[in-house]
């Protein structure tokens, strides 16, 4: 297979990056500074290429910039994947787009499908639910890929930032009352490439299995570092309100659990829990710092 990888330097794009890579794969892996989604030119020279799949892993995922900044997020965040879509269109590749569970205003109270109707809060939001309704329509042999609270070793995300909190500091700070799906980015990896390679398309929500909160994320991510002795005894976790947090946080939704039946039928047995999946992502982190320089 050959394969265009764009936003190769992200924390979904690095874990891509070393799934795809495999006998009998041709990749090319590009990040920001190699290529720029919005640079037509650029694409313009890879699109000269033939590419059996493209995917697009490139996107300003700060939900504040996006607020601040609308116009300017919204060419990559919307109007560049729907460029890329048209290429691939035109070219017969699969484009696989991410998307997101903000997509969703989270007054819903059980897990979301495929089939639930997008009702956006943000700026964010409404890039994301653009891209699901049109993407299919631009390029049909598409997989669009919703994800929900992404972390791994070496990401901006608050839980993958969580085991360095826990170890560095007495106490850590949660969103209270967010409830919500979680991926460990090398999952998102994985299932990528399984439903690539079993010619699926269309949308598919993925997320480990199971509903969780931050603070119950935050909290089995203390109790398993501290069986494994990474963390030591006394840490504190403490929950903060919505409204404490600042008028953004309004915009962001407080229940957005997706349900993954869909692709457990696609795949079986779809992907695995979360709780065992941060296991891992622990178990990854602590051979990385142990690698760092202290
Ligand atoms: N993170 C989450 O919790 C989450 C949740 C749901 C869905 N998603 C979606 O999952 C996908 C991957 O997210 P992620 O967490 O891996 O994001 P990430 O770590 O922020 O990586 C995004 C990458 O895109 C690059 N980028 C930004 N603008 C670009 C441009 N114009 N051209 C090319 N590259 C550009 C960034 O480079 P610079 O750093 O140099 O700008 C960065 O390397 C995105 O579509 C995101 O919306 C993420």
């Amino acid at each position: 297979m050959k394969i265009l990888l764009l936003g190769s330097g992200g924390l979904l794009g690095g874990y891509l990056a070393k799934a795809f890579t495999a006998p009998g794969n041709q990749l090319s892996a590009l990040t920001h500074g190699e290529a720029d989604i919005t640079d037509t030119g650029k694409l313009d020279r890879l699109f000269g290429d033939s590419w059996d799949v493209v995917i697009n892993a490139a996107a300003v995922c700060d939900f504040d910039a996006c607020e601040r900044d609308p116009e300017g997020t919204t060419r990559v965040n919307r109007d560049a994947p729907l460029d890329l879509a048209r290429r691939c269109a035109a070219g017969g590749s699969l484009f696989v787009q991410y998307s997101s569970d903000y997509i969703f205003d989270g007054e819903g109270k059980k897990p979301l499908t495929e089939q639930d109707s997008p009702s956006p809060l943000s700026v964010y939001g409404h890039q994301k639910s653009d891209l699901e309704k049109l993407v299919p329509g631009v390029c049909p042999r598409s997989l669009v890929l919703r994800l929900s609270w992404l972390y791994g070793v070496g990401g901006k995300t608050f839980m993958s930032k969580m085991p360095d909190l826990f170890a560095a500091q007495d106490s850590l700070r949660t969103a209270a009352g967010k409830k919500g799906s979680c991926l460990y980015a090398a999952d998102g990896a994985l299932w990528t490439k399984r439903l690539v390679e079993a010619g699926h398309t269309g949308l598919f929500n993925l997320v480990n299995h199971g509903e969780t909160s931050w603070e119950e994320f935050a909290r089995e991510c203390l109790q398993q570092m501290q069986l494994l002795a990474l963390a030591p005894a006394g840490r504190r976790i403490e929950e903060v309100s919505y409204e404490e947090l600042g008028p953004g946080w309004r915009k962001r939704p407080r229940y957005s659990c997706l349900d993954t039946a869909k692709l457990a039928r696609a795949l079986p047995p779809g992907p695995r829990p979360w709780r065992e999946a941060l296991g891992e992502f622990l178990a990854e982190w602590k051979s990385v710092a142990a690698h760092r320089p202290v």
